[in-house]
Parts: structure tokens; C-alpha cells; sequence
């Protein structure tokens, strides 16, 4: 399945809701967000259904996110029947962690390989400041527990907030020197609560560079990847930097997402949506829908124009 700039698109990311058990500052608002109606949301079987066609267009990776994936009801039944699809190479979950000490098992015996896992802070205090109710304990024994059942290899992913956690990158960088986890730093960008926040708390990843000079670049890692990886000497981990705003990378753009409300992003930027679920609900045929949609999908995205996405990030999941 390619695009019209011959991008090939083979990486499918599936929100499955838009709630979550915590309210990060840039994310989610501190009063939390109104339940969608039920009928609204696609229901696991109808969340198979569209990865099935995915799949047969050429998709071999899918990511489940959220909101935070784990709160959704029925997720164990939606990794089961993934996992069970013929034809992915990687089927991964982005999680805030909270919920993995009880779920990591299950998960990984169900098919899924791997987690990334967001953290954006080391220390407790910090950590239920920028989360407003989260605790970084449970994160820690979550992380282990994805660890032990080998829902591996586990990236960190870290938002840089200036004046938050930019003093941090240094120990951030050094939990990849004795064990295979990779952290990877994410650019703060201008979308949904994001936008209300000061211009001092969107940093270049360049800083990370700058703090830690003795950094390594790795060559030959996956060119569809958002992240550019470096490593320190010795370091069992990796180091990656995520620079959607300061260097995109939408040239090797790979991917397209699917809300928990069934539209289909062509872009994490754009507004533009097709509606799967009306149309799987009127019993249309959606290869053909999905097949023109990716068509048509963005050159890029245009952040550095001030076009911000109308959506919330928890509604598009990353
Ligand atoms: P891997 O498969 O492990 O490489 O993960 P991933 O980077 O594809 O997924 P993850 O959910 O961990 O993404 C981390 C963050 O990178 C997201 O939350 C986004 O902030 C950012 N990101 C991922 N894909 C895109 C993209 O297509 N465009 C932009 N602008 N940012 C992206
Ligand atoms: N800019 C960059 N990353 C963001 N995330 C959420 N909001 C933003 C934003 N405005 C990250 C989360 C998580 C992933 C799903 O997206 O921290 O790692
Ligand atoms: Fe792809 Fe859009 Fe992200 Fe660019 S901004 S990398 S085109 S999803």
C-alpha cells in the first residue's frame, strides 16, 4: 500500500480509547474528559475486522494506544485477536505503565511482543506533579513486571518539558547504560492542552546532544522510525531522539491511525478523517475506502506554520 509520494504504508496504530488513568499537564485536562457513548467506540469485533483488512493491504506492524490503552474494557480480548492475525512482524503497546504489573503476563502470553512505555521523570514528586494523580512507584513495577515476562525490548519515552525535566536527561540517558531499555525523547509539540503551554517548555532535542556530548550515533536502524538512535559508550540501551518538530520526519512517514470512534488520520496533524465505522456499519466495502484515503494522505505535516491538529493527542493516541 503506498501513498502519492510513494511512501509505503505498512504501520497500523490503533487507539482503543480516549480515556486515561492519569491527566498529564500537556495531555489531558485536570478535570478529565466526558465519557463517549458506547455505540460510538468500535467494539472489538469491529476493531479485527478493520485490522484484518489492514493487514491483508500490507500492514505488518500494528501499536495499540489510547488514552491509556490498559483502562479500556475487553483490551485482553482486542490483543488476543491481533495477536492471532497472520502477518504481523511486530504488535506493540504505548502505555503510561500504571496498569502493567497486573496486565504484563496476560499480554505477552496473548501475542503481544513488546511495550513503550511514557515516563517523563524519575523523581516521585515531579512525577505526580506532571501527571497531576499518577504514581511513579507503580510505573517502576510495572516496567519490571513487562521486564520478567519479556514484553521486550522496552523503550522509555520521555516528553522534554523545559524547565520541567531538562534537568534530568543526564540520568534519564544513564538507565540505558546497564540494561537493554532504550529512552527515547520526545519533542513537545503543539497539540491539544500542549498548545496552552509557554514557549520556554518546547525544547529542541538538540539539548540532549549538548548535555550529553559522549553520545554515539547508531547507523542503520529502521529509516520509518520517528527516532534517530544514539548510544553511550558501553551502553546496553539506546538512546533515541524523536524530533517531530525540529527535524521531521515525515518523508519516511510508514504509518496511519485509527480512533477509538473509528476514523481513520491519514496524519497525527491533519484534520483530515475518513469515517470507517459508518461505513463498516452500512456494510460498505472499507478496503477500497481505506485503499483511496491513503492515497491522499499528507506530504506533512506543517507545525512550524502554526497548523495545529483540531484533535485531542488522546484521542489520536501519538
Ligand atoms: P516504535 O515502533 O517502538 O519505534 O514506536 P513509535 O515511535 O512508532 O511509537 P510510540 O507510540 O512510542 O511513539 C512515540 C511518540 O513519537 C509518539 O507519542 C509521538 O509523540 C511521536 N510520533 C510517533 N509517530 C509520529 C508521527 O507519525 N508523527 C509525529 N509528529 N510524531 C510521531
Ligand atoms: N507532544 C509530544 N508528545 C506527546 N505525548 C502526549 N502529548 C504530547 C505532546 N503534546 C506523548 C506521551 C506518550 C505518547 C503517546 O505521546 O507522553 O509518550
Ligand atoms: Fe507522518 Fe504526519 Fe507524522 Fe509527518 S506528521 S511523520 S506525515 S503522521
Amino acid at each position: 500500500m503506498k501513498d502519492q509520494y510513494g511512501r509505503k504504508i505498512n504501520y497500523l496504530r490503533i487507539s482503543v480509547t480516549d480515556l486515561c488513568n492519569l491527566r498529564c499537564i500537556y495531555c489531558m485536562p485536570e478535570e478529565g474528559i466526558p465519557k463517549v457513548d458506547h455505540k460510538d467506540i468500535l467494539f472489538v469485533e469491529e476493531i479485527e475486522g478493520i485490522a484484518k483488512i489492514f493487514v491483508k493491504l500490507g500492514v505488518n506492524k500494528i501499536r495499540l494506544t489510547g488514552g491509556e490503552p490498559l483502562v479500556r474494557k475487553g483490551i485482553l480480548d482486542i490483543v488476543e485477536r491481533i495477536g492471532k492475525l497472520e502477518g504481523i512482524r511486530d504488535f506493540a503497546m504505548t502505555t503510561n505503565g500504571l496498569l502493567l504489573k497486573e496486565y504484563a503476563k496476560d499480554l505477552k502470553v496473548l501475542g503481544l511482543k513488546r511495550v513503550n512505555i511514557s515516563l517523563d521523570t524519575l523523581d516521585d514528586k515531579k512525577y505526580s506533579s506532571i501527571t497531576r494523580i499518577g504514581s511513579l512507584q507503580r510505573v517502576m513495577k510495572g516496567i519490571e513486571a513487562a521486564k520478567e515476562v519479556g514484553l521486550t525490548p522496552i523503550k522509555i519515552n520521555t516528553v522534554l518539558v523545559g524547565g520541567f525535566n531538562d534537568d534530568e536527561i543526564e540520568d534519564l540517558v544513564r538507565l540505558t547504560e546497564k540494561e537493554e531499555i532504550d529512552v527515547r525523547f520526545i519533542e513537545l509539540m503543539p497539540i491539544g492542552e500542549a498548545i496552552k503551554l509557554k514557549a520556554d517548555h518546547f525544547l529542541s532535542n538538540e539539548i540532549v546532544l549538548q548535555r550529553v556530548p559522549n553520545l554515539i550515533k547508531i547507523d542503520g536502524e529502521d529509516p520509518s522510525s520517528p527516532a534517530v538512535y544514539y548510544k553511550l559508550p558501553n551502553g546496553k540501551g539506546k538512546v533515541g531522539l524523536i524530533n517531530p518538530v525540529s527535524c521531521k520526519f515525515c518523508k519516511n512517514c510508514n504509518r496511519v491511525r485509527l480512533t477509538s470512534q473509528g476514523k481513520l488520520k491519514l496524519c497525527l496533524h491533519s484534520d483530515v478523517e475518513i469515517d470507517l465505522r459508518e461505513a463498516l456499519r452500512r456494510g460498505q466495502a472499507i478496503e477500497k475506502i481505506i485503499m483511496d484515503a491513503i492515497s491522499k494522505k499528507p506530504e506533512s505535516h506543517n507545525l512550524e506554520d502554526g497548523v495545529y491538529v483540531s484533535k485531542k493527542m488522546y484521542q489520536i493516541g501519538g
